[in-house]
């Protein structure tokens, strides 16, 4: 579950392979999610509440003609990613496909099931980059998070593994009010990690994350200050380590531009195979998401189908957005958190200044971060809701 990376400059390469790109054109990068199971249980989870079973997974064959298909429309990168996608025992072999179809292979991982022997032979299948998420910069704050003992030393372990292998490296750090104070040392853990990228990604939203908010929510206070070490460490660090962050949706003054637009840069494809606009669609109830096992070709779902044409470009858009000139650069924000927040995909995302419930959210969240609720509901793939205030998994 994690932000993906603007392909930039990949469209020379685009152009230079004859893709069918244009306005609406295939997207440079499709997230595939491989499965929705997980050894983890991290309370942010942003996959949707009814999670896909492992029975309605795409098979390797199925997969690997989706590969296939994606690359010859002029897809680049392909991210694999779950759930866990390490928990696929075809994993390996997807890798290779991808890299004989051609396309730029990354893999978002928990990292806790890997051994060196398969790292070592997802790199041997062209595997070229890995992004392993963290929950702290050490273990108690970081497994209990992540409701796995030995997590975060497995990670560790993972992210050296990914450097000697030559493997480039980005860690995301999922960050939240629990673990905002611990941000200086994960910024140096990940300097130390040799990785390239780090993401502060704050917790969105929505999916199973929207139970947890009073728990997650960071104070004002300390957005200011993630924002002052941010800014700190972007100068200090520059041509070392790159930092992606963007300022938490509930404080912010406008909206993030998600998913660069719905339907604009990027697809998702469902372990069961439904084409969505990004990873938390599902949760919009009301939209029908076409399949790749339907008799439509991904190129055709991607620039006809309903879901993906609702809330495309601008015409959908109600007021404030409608006669706003951002609206061509935010795309009105997050339809996802639109819908979680008022029921409704085709409002304004709550998370803009000018929306009518901006205030209401924005005291939601100073509320909640006041109340310094520290119960977690854990996101567990065999149903459970565990909760807990302590020690769980540390
Ligand atoms: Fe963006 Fe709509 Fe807010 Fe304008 S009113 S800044 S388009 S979300
Ligand atoms: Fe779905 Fe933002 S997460 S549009």
């Amino acid at each position: 579950n994690a932000t993906l990376r603007d392909p930039g400059d990949g469209l020379a390469v685009l152009e230079s392979r004859g893709s069918i790109a244009e306005t609406y054109g295939i997207p440079l990068a499709v997230l595939a999610e491989l499965t929705h199971r997980c050894p983890l249980q991290c309370p942010y989870c942003s996959n949707p509440v009814e999670l896909d079973r492992g029975g309605s997974e795409l098979t390797t064959e199925e997969w690997k003609k989706v590969l296939t298909e994606i690359a010859e429309i002029g897809v680049l990168q392909i991210h694999f990613s779950g759930g866990e996608p390490t928990a696929r025992k075809d994993l390996v072999e997807l890798v290779q496909h991808a890299s004989d179809v051609g396309l730029y292979s990354n893999l978002i991982t928990s990292a806790v099931l890997l051994t060196k022997d398969r790292l070592s032979a997802l790199a041997d299948a062209g595997l070229c980059h890995v992004q392993i998420s963290f929950q702290g910069n050490e273990p108690i704050v970081a497994n209990r998070v992540a409701g796995l003992k030995q997590a975060h030393e497995k990670k560790i372990e993972v992210a050296k593994w990914t450097r000697e292998l030559d493997l480039p490296l980005t860690v995301n750090a999922v960050m939240h009010r629990q673990n905002l104070f611990q941000l200086s040392d994960i910024i140096q853990m990940a300097v130390d990690l040799d990785a390239d990228r780090l993401e502060v990604a704050n917790v969105q939203y929505y999916g199973w994350a929207l139970k947890n908010r009073a728990a997650l929510m960071p104070t004002f206070e300390q957005i200011e200050e993630t924002s002052r070490i941010v800014e700190e460490a972007e100068a200090r660090l520059k041509g070392i380590l790159a930092i992606d962050y963007v300022v938490p949706d509930y404080y912010a003054l406008r909206p993030k531009k998600c998913m660069g637009g719905w339907g604009r840069q990027f697809f998702n494809i469902s372990p069961a195979g439904k084409i969505l606009p990004c990873h938390a669609a599902e949760s919009i109830t009301g939209l029908e998401f076409e399949s790749v096992r339907s008799n439509h070709s991904i190129a055709w779902i991607w620039q006809n189908s309903e879901a993906f044409n609702r809330y495309r470009g601008t015409g959908w858009m109600p007021e404030p957005c409608r006669s706003c000139e951002f609206k061509e650069i935010d795309f009105g924000g997050c339809r996802c958190q639109a819908f979680a927040l008022t029921g409704d995909a085709g409002n304004t995302d709550p998370a803009c200044t000018l929306s009518p419930l901006h205030e209401k959210i924005f005291k939601l969240a100073e509320q909640e971060s006041a109340a310094d609720n520290n119960r977690f509901i854990y996101r567990n793939f065999a149903g459970g809701t565990l909760e807990t205030e302590g020690d769980h998994g540390a």
